[in-house]
């Protein structure tokens, strides 16, 4: 029997896959067809994201891959190769997903939401050859609580009532809600693990950046385009509320807590947790992280200019899907993590832990 991974190339699932091995069991990872990953691409990846070397060669013996394509019928797999690997389910972790914040895709449905369907149709049928479902571990994202600005979000709580402010979010809402039926109609073990945006102060391995990596980059592009060549530093009006704050958690610990909480969660019923830190980091840490990476004076301010620059206009649309978040002042709920003693604190998330990660030797210029 053996413990499945989606998503074991990305910038979570990479760490997810290192803590995995330690346990010493026969892993399998579902790579995406697309890719053509192959161990030792995991293994230059483990190596990159500081995992010891005893352990990176270890997964020659434990790790064995399987090319999928998430969001096709069976996963794109034959049906003899289907069968065994069901035969073999014993836990899934499903990391894989789009994480993509454009406002609309029908990619980000397919993947997150048809493949999330995928997985628990293998999760069935692993259950009907076994004649017990495996144990589930759904990684999810605090941003499931969509549009809310304010308040405590609890674990239990999972509503669109507040509405989405990008399809990331919905298509995120959408999977957690299959997830729990699915395990509600069998009486299967399911884990939600939500966590809150991932940082780290070391590159990304591979082709998968961070989400702020990503986002500096795009404005790093409109900057280098709209200010044509030019020294000198623009200025950026980001409508925002002056109580605003995000809250940014260290992957590293996002993914040792996660495996810890999942660890002792075999019973029926889903248990849910947010996996974000004790601690918001207010928007200006932000603000005067991106100050000091790009060309770029950022004004906050109450609400969008009513004439633009033309860099405010490119910049708008271009984070149209992570606007919003400038005015979210909320907390997620921790007793999960306390119910299992590991809400222990943790270092600060700071201007200078985020900058060591964009300014990394080994990590692609921002500009
Ligand atoms: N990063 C964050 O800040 C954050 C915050 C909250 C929640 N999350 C959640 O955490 C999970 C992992 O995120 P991440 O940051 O590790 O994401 P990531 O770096 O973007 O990696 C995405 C993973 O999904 C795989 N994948 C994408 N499309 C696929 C397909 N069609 N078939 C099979 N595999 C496919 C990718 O494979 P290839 O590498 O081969 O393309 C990669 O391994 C996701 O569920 C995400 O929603 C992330």
């Amino acid at each position: 029997m053996a413990v499945l991974i989606t998503g074991a190339t990305g910038f979570l699932g990479i760490r997810l896959l290192g803590l995995l091995l330690a346990q010493q069991k026969p892993i399998i990872a579902l790579t995406n067809r697309q890719s053509r990953t192959r161990i030792e691409g995991l293994q230059q990846a483990l190596r990159q994201t500081g995992h010891p070397e005893p352990l990176v060669n270890s997964a020659d013996q434990w790790v064995s891959l399987i090319d999928i394509e998430l969001a096709e019928n069976r996963l794109g797999l034959d049906p003899d190769t289907y069968n065994r690997l069901a035969s073999e389910t014993e836990e899934i972790w499903h990391s894989a997903a789009c994480t993509s914040l454009a406002p609309r895709s029908s990619r980000i449905h397919r993947i997150n939401v048809d493949g999330t369907r995928a997985i628990l149709a293998l999760a069935t049928e692993a259950a009907r050859i076994n004649a017990h479902p495996p144990l589930l571990r759904h990684v999810s994202t605090a941003f499931v609580a969509g549009g809310r600005r304010s308040g405590v979000v609890t674990e239990d709580e999972l509503t669109d009532a507040f509405g989405f402010v990008n399809a990331y979010e919905e298509s995120k809402y959408d999977a957690e809600l299959m997830v729990r039926q699915w395990a509600a109609a069998r009486d299967a073990c399911a884990v939600v693990l939500r966590p809150s945006i991932l940082v780290s102060d070391q590159p990304a391995p591979g082709g998968h950046a961070q989400p702020l990596h990503f986002m500096m980059g795009l404005a790093a592009l409109a900057i280098a385009a709209l200010q044509k060549g030019t020294s000198a530093r623009a200025c950026f009006r980001l409508p925002s509320s002056a109580a605003a704050h995000i809250n940014l958690m260290q992957v590293d610990h996002a993914a040792e807590l996660m495996v810890s909480a999942a660890a002792h969660q075999t019973g029926p019923g889903t248990a849910t947790f947010h996996i974000s830190h004790p601690d918001e980091v207010p928007l200006t840490t932000v603000t005067e992280l991106v100050e000091s990476v790009l060309p770029l004076d950022v004004q906050l301010v109450p609400e969008m200019p009513d004439v633009p620059t033309d860099l405010e206009r490119v910049a708008y649309d271009t984070i149209t899907g992570f606007l919003p978040y400038a005015f979210f002042h909320r907390h997620y709920d921790r007793t999960g993590l306390r119910s299992q003693g590991l809400d222990r604190s943790l270092a600060p998330v700071t201007v200078e832990y985020l900058r060591r990660g964009l300014t990394h030797p080994n990590q692609q210029p921002v500009g």
